[in-house]
C-alpha cells in the first residue's frame, strides 16, 4: 500500500546513465518561441468556430475564463517548473510531490492530451490546407480530406484526412533530425503566425458592427442540452476554448534540455501565456464582430472564411497559407513534449524501459516514431470537437494536479529555494485546482466518460504491469 504513494527523489543529472540524459542545447528565446509556438494554434485559428457554436458571441467571455484558469495553472506550472526542473512536467512533479499512484494517472492522462492535441492541430491544418488549395484552384476529392462524418452514431460520410495524416509524418520526421535545428526553425514560423493573426485583426476590425453581438448569449453561462443534442453555453464554449491557451507545458517538458532551467523556464512559461491571452482577446473580439457567428460556426477554417465574407479574399489565402506554414510549429511542440513524457516515464520503469533509449544524436526515435503512429490513427478517423475536447480532459487532469502540487510544497517545505514565486499563491493554486474542475465538469457527458474508461485503463496497465516493474527495480 505504502508504494502507491511513494515518493521519486529529485533525481542529480550526474547519477543517471549516459544514454538516458538529454543534450542542453535551449536558451530562453528558444523557449518563449516553443511556447508561443505550442499556445497559438488551431484553438485559435480553428475552435474559435466551435467555441461560437456552443455559445454565441458569449464566446468572448468563454475566452476570458478559460485564460484566467489557464493563466492560474500557468502561474503554478512556473513556480513547480524552476522546482523541479527536470523532464515529465506534471507527472514529474506529482511523482516527487503526491506520490506514485497520482503520478501515474497525470502521466497515463498527459499522454492522451498530448497524443490528441497533435491530432487535433492535425486536423485543423488539414481544414486550412484544402481551403488554400482550393482557392488554387485545386480541389481535393471530399472523402480524403476528412474523417467519417457522424450523425449521432451513424456514419453519413465516410473518409480519411490524407492531408492531416502527412503533416503528421513530416513533422515526425524534423523531431527525428534533432531538437535544436527543429527548435530555431520553429522561432521563424512563430514570427509568421504571429503576422498572420495581426493582419486579421487589422483587416477585419473596420467591419465590426455591433448587430452581431446581438443576442449576445443565446445559450446562457452553464453547460446545458440544447434541442439539437448538442450541450451548450458559455461554459460548454470555454471547456473546448481552453485548448487555445495550453501549450506552456510543452516547455516544462523540455526543462532537461534548457541551459540555465530556473530562469529561462520562468521567462518561457510567464511570457508565452501573458502574450497569447491579449492576442486571442483581440482576435476573438474582431471576429465575432466583423460577422455574424452563425455563419462561421461550423467552418473547418473559420477565420478564412470571415475574411472571404467581408470581401477580402486575397487576405484569406494568405491567412491560410500563414497557418499552413506555420501550424506545424504547434505539432512540433506536443510531439516533442509527448515523447519527453514517455521518455520520462520509461526511465522510471513505469513503462518498458527499451522505449527511453536516444540516439546518438539525443532524441528518443522510438517513442517518436511510435507516438506520430497513434496520433496518425486519430487524425485519419476523427472529428475535430471530439478530440479536441478529450485532449482538454487530460490537461485539465494535469494542471489541476500542479495547482495541488504546488500548494502542498507551500505547506510542507515552505523554506525550500524557489527561483520563481506564484504571487498570491493560494489564490492562484486553488483558482488553478477548482477553475480545471469547473471546466471539466463543463465539458460533453461523452468526453468525460471516455477520459473515465482510458483512466481505468491506465490503472489495469498499472496494477498488472508498472507497479511491479518498478518494485522490481528498487528491490
Ligand atoms: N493551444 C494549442 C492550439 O490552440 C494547443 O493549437
Amino acid at each position: 500500500m505504502a508504494s502507491l504513494f511513494r515518493l521519486k527523489p529529485i533525481a542529480a543529472e550526474a547519477d543517471r546513465p549516459h544514454e538516458h540524459q538529454l543534450q542542453r542545447t535551449l536558451s530562453w528565446p528558444h523557449l518563449v518561441a516553443l511556447g508561443v509556438g505550442a499556445i497559438v494554434g488551431t484553438g485559435i485559428l480553428t475552435l474559435i468556430g466551435v467555441g461560437a457554436d456552443r455559445a454565441g458571441p458569449a464566446v468572448i467571455l468563454s475566452f476570458i475564463v478559460a485564460g484566467a484558469i489557464c493563466a492560474c495553472a500557468a502561474l503554478a506550472y512556473a513556480e513547480m517548473a524552476t522546482m523541479i526542473p527536470a523532464s515529465g512536467s506534471a507527472y514529474t512533479y506529482s511523482y516527487s510531490v503526491l506520490g506514485e499512484v497520482v503520478a501515474w494517472v497525470v502521466g497515463w492522462s498527459l499522454l492522451a492530451e498530448y497524443t490528441l492535441v497533435v491530432a487535433t492541430v492535425a486536423v485543423g491544418w488539414s481544414g486550412y490546407a484544402t481551403g488554400f488549395l482550393a482557392g488554387l484552384g485545386i480541389h481535393l476529392p471530399a472523402a480524403l480530406t476528412h474523417g467519417p462524418v457522424m450523425v449521432g452514431s451513424a456514419v453519413t460520410q465516410w473518409g480519411v484526412n490524407v492531408p492531416a495524416m502527412i503533416i503528421v509524418g513530416v513533422v515526425a520526421g524534423l523531431l527525428i533530425v534533432g531538437t535544436r535545428e527543429s527548435a530555431t526553425l520553429n522561432a521563424v514560423l512563430v514570427v509568421v503566425k504571429l503576422i498572420a493573426l495581426a493582419v486579421f485583426v487589422a483587416v477585419a476590425l473596420p467591419y465590426f458592427d455591433p448587430a452581431n453581438l446581438e443576442p449576445f448569449a443565446p445559450f446562457g453561462f452553464s453547460k446545458h442540452l440544447s434541442g439539437d443534442g448538442v450541450e451548450r453555453g458559455v461554459m460548454a464554449a470555454a471547456a473546448i476554448i481552453f485548448f487555445a491557451f495550453y501549450g506552456f507545458d510543452a516547455i516544462s517538458t523540455a526543462a532537461e534540455e534548457a541551459k540555465n532551467p530556473s530562469r529561462d523556464l520562468a521567462i518561457g512559461i510567464v511570457g508565452s501565456m501573458v502574450a497569447c491571452v491579449v492576442i486571442y482577446m483581440l482576435v476573438a473580439v474582431t471576429a465575432v464582430g466583423a460577422l455574424s457567428y452563425t455563419r462561421f460556426a461550423d467552418s473547418p477554417e473559420p477565420l478564412a472564411l470571415i475574411l472571404r465574407e467581408i470581401g477580402q479574399p486575397f487576405t484569406a489565402t494568405v491567412l491560410a497559407a500563414s497557418a499552413v506554414i506555420a501550424l506545424p510549429t504547434v505539432i512540433l511542440a506536443f510531439l516533442y513534449g509527448q515523447s519527453r513524457i514517455f521518455f520520462v516515464m520509461a526511465r522510471d520503469r513505469m513503462l518498458p524501459e527499451s522505449l527511453a533509449r536516444v540516439s546518438r544524436r539525443g532524441t528518443p526515435v522510438r517513442i517518436t516514431i511510435f507516438t506520430a503512429g497513434v496520433v496518425t490513427f486519430f487524425a485519419a478517423f476523427f472529428p475535430i470537437d471530439a478530440i479536441a475536447a478529450l485532449a482538454n480532459a487530460g490537461t485539465l487532469t494535469a494542471f489541476a494536479a500542479v495547482g495541488l502540487c504546488m500548494l502542498v510544497m507551500r505547506r510542507r517545505a515552505p523554506e525550500a529555494v524557489r527561483p520563481f514565486r506564484t504571487p498570491a499563491a493560494w489564490l492562484v493554486g486553488l483558482g488553478a485546482i477548482f477553475g480545471c474542475l469547473y471546466l471539466f465538469i463543463s465539458l460533453p457527458g461523452q468526453t468525460q466518460f471516455l477520459f473515465g474508461i482510458w483512466n481505468l485503463v491506465g490503472l489495469g496497465v498499472y496494477f498488472a504491469y508498472s507497479r511491479r516493474n518498478v518494485d522490481k527495480a528498487s528491490a
